[in-house]
């Protein structure tokens, strides 16, 4: 009936009628980010591409750069070395992190490994004490609490094989910001705040981010960051070597070795940023991309979306007790295999089984559907703590398609506390990741087995999950969180959200989440969860826990091929998503 055939010509009114009756006749897939205008929240909507993160300057920074014509690679490292500099209980260069990229042309997604590694001096036993216990202070907040860092070798290396920019020019607002100072934002006045006794603790640290009587900045004050900029010079000169093997590796060795922490300058030489492919899933007509080992997050959240898959979601109502006491079965299954299968791939064989739908039917079956299963033993006192830490996501979109998801962090926020005198940074704790011993839960309560033992040049278990969604090849939502385990069932209800329930990408940002991670045997909840719903998860047997932090922060970019829909999570004031204004004509 409608057939454009040899004498259809231009402007054959038929044609055009038929061809209106037939797209407005095409269902519209439920995640098409489509502005609804009954919705509740919106996202920011951009025509030349969008970049989110948690502090607002940076994401305005990743946008100037994109305005100038740089891609998304290029404004993502701006963005990553501005967060450095505005965001410093996460933003960071004494860390690492995980980014992922899609590459339009070719087609391609590339996971970028930048994790810190244990130094060579590490070992096994580094943090139990001459009792047998674990050392969490040690482990913790001291030098040796500091993995190699990835950061600067991971941004540099993306942009050096991605990017089109020179690494001075994505460098320079960064430089910018650090030398001319930023004003002290309410939240960061209240970060400060929370973190002083810790800062205090290094003079380093206290020096660069206390006023000098020892007090938190205020809202208002100014922030100049004079060592930091000198860094950030540096690497805009030299690139990663001034890091690794120059001038400042040679401040971190001297910090190293009046504080008896591990790192030496063979550790920093020998660093190694390790491209890695993604891991890949399926899940109602999507392909999933997300961050592999040695982050946990890809291969459980493709192993819970597999999962999941099996059950008619949309049908149960969202945050429906029948739906959420699936999800906190499926969160169950997923950490406690976790912790008995996870660790750095260059050390462990991570089985490849965790990501296949028949060992997904296989623990499906597993579930009672009526009833909550037990976690195998519940550990007491093992609560995720109070103290919300801070990891930071950021999510770039260009209008060529090119596409950035990453999650970087200190570990805790600011990292150990400690400062590199002299570098104005600060060094990560990223060691506490690693399970020190058997059955000793880290900070986030979790627990981990030999394949996650702390080794020589080992990476830590992560649980950072940048991830990607394609439909029909093309990419429509990147998305990634902080929080520790958080992250990857923050990660998993944004996507379950967005497919099964057909929401716009800040909608289904909003929404309350739930987090269970096998030990301990509580699900954690935010508010708005119906009391209703918790009283029948509680009578299937679910220990159900007011959260007393927010759970996850994601950064997240939806688009359909046109427009770019830009999410940021509202847990957390201070952050934008920020639209390129479109070049003009
Ligand atoms: O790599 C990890 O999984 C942790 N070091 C991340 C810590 C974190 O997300 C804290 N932030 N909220």
């Amino acid at each position: 009936m409608c057939k454009a055939g040899p004498n259809a010509r231009r402007g054959d009114f038929r044609l055009l009628l038929c061809l209106v009756v037939l797209a407005s006749a095409v269902p519209v897939p439920a995640a098409t980010p489509i502005i609804d205008y009954r919705d509740r929240f919106h996202p920011v909507v951009g025509e030349a591409g969008m970049v989110v993160s948690q502090e607002a300057l940076a994401s305005a920074v990743g946008a100037r750069i994109l305005e100038r014509g740089g891609n998304a690679v290029d404004a993502a490292v701006a963005v990553g070395f501005a967060l450095a500099v505005t965001l410093p209980q996460a933003g960071n260069l004494g860390g690492g992190g995980f980014m992922l990229v899609h590459l339009a042309e070719g087609d391609r997604t590339v996971a970028i490994d930048y994790r810190e590694v244990a130094p060579r001096a590490a070992h096994r036993d580094l943090f139990v004490g001459d009792d047998g216990e674990v050392d969490t202070q040690l482990a913790r907040f001291s030098h040796r609490a500091a993995g190699v860092p990835g950061t600067v070798a991971g941004l540099t290396h993306a942009l050096e094989h991605y990017g089109s920019l020179p690494l001075a020019e994505v460098l320079a607002p960064a430089i910018a910001l650090a030398e001319e100072g930023i004003e002290v934002t309410r939240p960061l006045a209240f970060s400060l705040a929370h973190a002083r006794p810790r800062l205090r603790r290094s003079a380093a640290a206290a020096g660069y981010y206390l006023r000098p009587d020892g007090s938190a900045p205020q809202e208002g004050d100014l922030l100049r960051q004079s060592d930091l900029a000198r860094t950030l010079g540096r690497i805009a000169a030299d690139g990663r070597a001034a890091f690794y093997e120059g001038g400042i590796a040679e401040l971190i060795v001297t910090e190293m070795a009046a504080h008896d922490g591990l790192i030496t300058a063979a550790d920093l030489a020998d660093y190694r940023v390790v491209e890695r492919e993604p891991v890949w899933g399926s899940y109602r007509g999507y392909r999933v991309a997300a961050m592999p080992p040695p982050s946990s997050g890809g291969v459980h959240l493709v192993q819970m979306l597999n999962i999941l898959e099996g059950w008619e979601l949309a049908e149960l109502g969202h945050n429906s007790a029948a739906y959420l006491h699936r999800l906190i079965e499926v969160m169950r299954r997923a950490y406690a295999d976790r912790s008995r299968y996870l660790g750095d791939p260059d050390f462990v064989a991570v089985p490849a089984e965790l990501t296949a739908k028949a060992y997904a039917a296989r623990l499906r079956k597993t579930i009672d559907l009526r009833r909550a299963t037990p976690s195998s033993a519940v550990a007491p006192g093992l609560e995720i703590p109070e103290e919300s830490p801070q990891t930071t996501h950021f999510s770039v979109w260009d209008r060529q398609g090119n596409v950035v998801s990453n999650t970087y962090t200190l570990n805790f926020s600011y990292g150990s506390g400690i400062a590199v005198a002299g570098a104005g940074f600060l060094l990560n704790n990223e060691m506490d990741d690693f399970s020190a011993q058997p059955g000793a839960p880290n900070a986030y309560g979790l627990l981990g087995g030999e394949a996650n033992a702390i080794a020589p040049r080992k990476r830590p278990l992560s649980s950072m999950t940048p991830a990607m969604l394609f439909k029909d090849g093309q990419p429509v939502l990147a998305t990634g969180s902080p929080g520790g385990p958080v992250i990857i069932t923050a990660v998993l209800q944004t996507l379950l959200n967005v497919v099964d329930f057909g929401m716009n990408v800040a909608e289904a940002s909003a929404q309350p989440r739930i987090h269970h991670q096998w030990q301990p045997d509580e699900v954690y909840h935010e508010s708005g969860v119906s009391p209703d719903t918790l009283q029948l998860l509680r009578g299937m047997g679910h220990h159900m826990v007011p959260s007393r932090r927010v759970l996850g922060r994601t950064q997240s970019i939806a688009s359909d091929g046109a427009r770019y829909y830009g999410a940021n999570d509202t847990r957390w004031p201070g952050g934008a998503a920020v639209a390129p204004e479109p070049a003009s004509p």
